[in-house]
């Protein structure tokens, strides 16, 4: 009979991998939780409408890559990203009326169906945090710090942070006229995608990836739109405060004035966090401020600003990294006592197995030195005189203990 196989775009996550997986996890209850964030699970699918409305109608995400599907009659969709549903949350629960900031951070699975390549998947996981209730730099400056600590705390320091301001709705609208103008004699050139952001959402023109339009946005008429400053004169306050934080804590970043994010509830700061060991798809974190999304999906007006990043991204940049080893494995060919003495370690924390099937005393050993750091020998002789003999693994040194003196 044919083997039904994993779906295109999706992966297990192997026994193997997941000491990598529980590492990123547990990391970032550590960091989010100094900064005083605290978690939150929302449902896998959520009401179409709300990512329609929060994400934005304009976008790739919400025009082509959704998973969506009816039941009793009601559109649903599986979530393609985790801030729409944050958002939905934070006002169904009234948690404008507690004292901001609110800072809630997740994890989980998001669906998107895009064409699977290295670092591109259909179902993928982020790690996010939403800070809502801040309208001041110092929330943007947090955040960046705190996907920054997350970063380091996983031994991942080599990397560029890229950083814009989109401005606010009324500087946008004058940019984008200027950009337009200055775009339009090229219009018949543009790839199909690039004609249709036109008139839809002409700020996305600007992070295309065909080569043909990218050499028509570097001329020189189009280049001084672009690198001009079009945002107002306090979206510029709000920036250089926020760069002024930066520079204060010394976190070096990049101004990329292309950098327009590929969702529409973005307004002034947006930041990326770029690897250079991932190929194209080389973002490991996105994030920005959104202001009118609270207000946009029904709640009270409430600035807010976050980021997701990328967990298979992380994975594979952290792919190095040594698969867990038990604590100890008991060698004994006495079930009886290795399975008490097994259970009693365990009960003081200290993870360890021992043979289930009895199998030789040097069978075993092999085994512990494949899976553990320690072998606590428990031969005949041990037993008798209430000892345990511990052998380190990686260094072979050998001592015999009493067992009531065992620590590791
Ligand atoms: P995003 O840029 O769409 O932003 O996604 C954030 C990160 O998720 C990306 O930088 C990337 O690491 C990872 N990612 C996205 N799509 C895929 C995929 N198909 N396969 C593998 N990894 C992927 C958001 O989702 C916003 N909700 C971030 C945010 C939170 N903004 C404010 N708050």
């Amino acid at each position: 009979m044919a083997i039904i196989k994993v779906q295109k775009g999706t992966k297990d996550i192997l026994p193997t991998e997941m000491p990598l997986w529980h590492f990123m996890e547990e990391k970032a209850l550590e960091i989010f939780t100094k900064y005083g964030a605290k978690e939150i699970r929302t449902p896998i699918f959520e009401a179409t409408e709300l990512f329609a409305r929060g994400v934005g109608d304009t976008t790739d995400i919400v025009n082509k890559e959704m998973y969506t599907f009816e039941k009793s009659e009601r559109s649903l969709t599986l979530r393609p990203e985790n801030t729409a549903g944050v958002v939905r949350s934070f006002i169904e629960n009234g948690m404008h009326r507690l004292s901001a900031p609110v800072k809630l951070w997740y994890k989980g699975p998001m669906f998107r169906y895009e064409r699977p390549q290295a670092g591109r998947q259909r179902q993928f996981h982020q790690v996010g945090i939403e800070v809502f209730g801040i309208k001041q730099p110092t929330a943007d400056a947090e955040v960046i710090l705190m996907a920054i600590n997350y970063l380091k705390a996983l031994g991942l320091n080599d990397l560029t942070v890229e950083i814009n301001s989109l401005g606010c709705p009324n500087c946008r609208e004058n940019f984008k006229t200027q950009l337009k103008s200055v775009i339009k004699p090229y219009l018949s050139e543009l790839c199909p995608d690039c004609q249709e952001r036109f008139e839809k959402n002409p700020l996305r023109l600007l992070d295309c990836k065909v080569t043909e339009c990218k050499e028509i946005y570097a001329k020189p008429e189009i280049q001084k739109v672009i690198q001009g400053d079009f945002i107002c004169e306090e979206c510029s306050e709000h920036f250089n405060e926020l760069l002024g934080y930066m520079d204060e804590l010394g976190i070096k970043y990049e101004r990329n004035k292309l950098l327009v994010r590929g969702l529409d509830y973005y307004n002034r700061t947006v930041f990326e966090i770029k690897s250079n060991n991932l190929g194209s798809q080389n973002a490991v974190c996105g994030g920005g401020r959104y202001d009118s999304l609270v207000k946009n999906l029904g709640g009270e007006n409430t600035p807010a600003i976050g980021f997701a990043m990328g967990m298979e991204r992380l994975a594979s940049l952290l792919e190095g990294k040594q698969e867990e080893k038990l604590t100890a494995y008991i060698v004994s060919n006495n079930t009886r006592e290795a399975i008490k003495l097994t259970e009693e370690l365990r009960s003081k924390g200290i993870s360890c197995e021992f043979d289930l099937t009895n199998k030789k005393f040097v069978k075993q050993l092999e085994k512990a030195s494949k899976v553990a750091k320690y072998a606590l020998i428990l031969g005949e002789d041990e037993i008798a005189s209430g000892k345990i003999t511990i052998k380190n693994l990686e260094t072979s040194e050998q001592k015999t203990v009493k067992i009531e003196e065992l620590s590791l």
